[in-house]
């Protein structure tokens, strides 16, 4: 069994997805945020390609049954409902509604693995719960492919420690699994801040730049290691929770 990162969609051609589980990392904030909105009772959510094509998919849904929400430039579009931050996806904003989510990396990676056997929202906040369901699909024989939504097409430095985290939460006492190169460098940079996430975020250029954005909560409730445990499972253009009507 394989365990492969892949940094960025660019270069991502259907075989490195194609029957495998995939899960796709955008540590700040669309992974976190997805995580924070479904814990909180989200119905569902739902990556659109762009925020007109969000606007286009709310006109199928009824009035009051869905929110807005995402991101240009870190800052919430005009006419949406809720920005991109995990801190302003409360209980009292999201809980039974879809989430039309349209941000700059994330959900644009979402929407690049399909032909995925499966596909699961992975984050710092989610990590235990994503991590045995990994685990489990790997123990079944599955190859698993880490996607790092990386930052307008460039290496993101928090992607790539979050999937190191993850390489090591899954490889853990199982044997011969194959990592591929990117597998390994994730698990270096994830050893060198090791639990301190703060610091990893604030020398991460997209983490500074949400700290100058006046988003510093948003980084504080990213790096709340294991704070909900839900398995976000995207399917049929939809990502929602996995459980007992939704198992794999
Ligand atoms: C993205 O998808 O590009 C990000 O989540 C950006 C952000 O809102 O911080």
């Amino acid at each position: 069994m394989r365990v492969d990162v892949l940094f960025g969609v660019q270069q991502l051609t259907p075989q490195d997805v194609q029957g495998r589980v995939v899960a796709v990392i955008d540590v700040l904030r669309a992974s976190t945020t997805i995580a924070v909105a479904l814990a909180n009772g989200a119905r569902a959510v739902m990556p659109t390609e762009s925020p007109d094509d969000a606007v286009t998919r709310s006109k199928q849904l009824e009035r009051g049954a869905y929110r807005l929400a995402g991101e240009r430039r870190m800052l919430k579009m005009e006419g949406f409902d809720l920005g991109n931050s995990p801190v302003e996806h409360s209980r009292e904003a999201v809980e039974g509604k879809t989430i039309l989510l349209s941000t700059t990396n994330g959900t644009k990676a979402l929407l690049a693995v399909q032909g995925a056997r499966d596909v699961v929202v992975a984050s710092y906040v989610n990590l235990a719960a994503v991590s045995t369901m990994l685990r489990t699909a790997l123990r079944g024989g599955a190859d698993i492919t880490l996607v790092c939504a990386g930052h307008e097409r460039q290496f993101a430095l928090e992607d790539a420690a979050c999937a190191g985290r993850y390489v090591h939460a899954v490889s853990k006492r199982l044997s011969g699994l194959v990592l591929n190169d990117a597998a390994f460098a994730a698990s270096l940079i994830d050893k060198k801040f090791g639990d301190n996430l703060m610091r990893l975020f604030t020398t991460a250029a997209h983490g500074r730049a949400l700290a100058a954005a006046g988003f510093g909560d948003d980084l504080t409730a990213c790096a709340a290691v294991d704070s909900f445990s839900v398995i976000p499972v995207y399917q049929d253009r939809q990502i929602t929770l996995l459980g007992p009507d939704r198992e794999r």
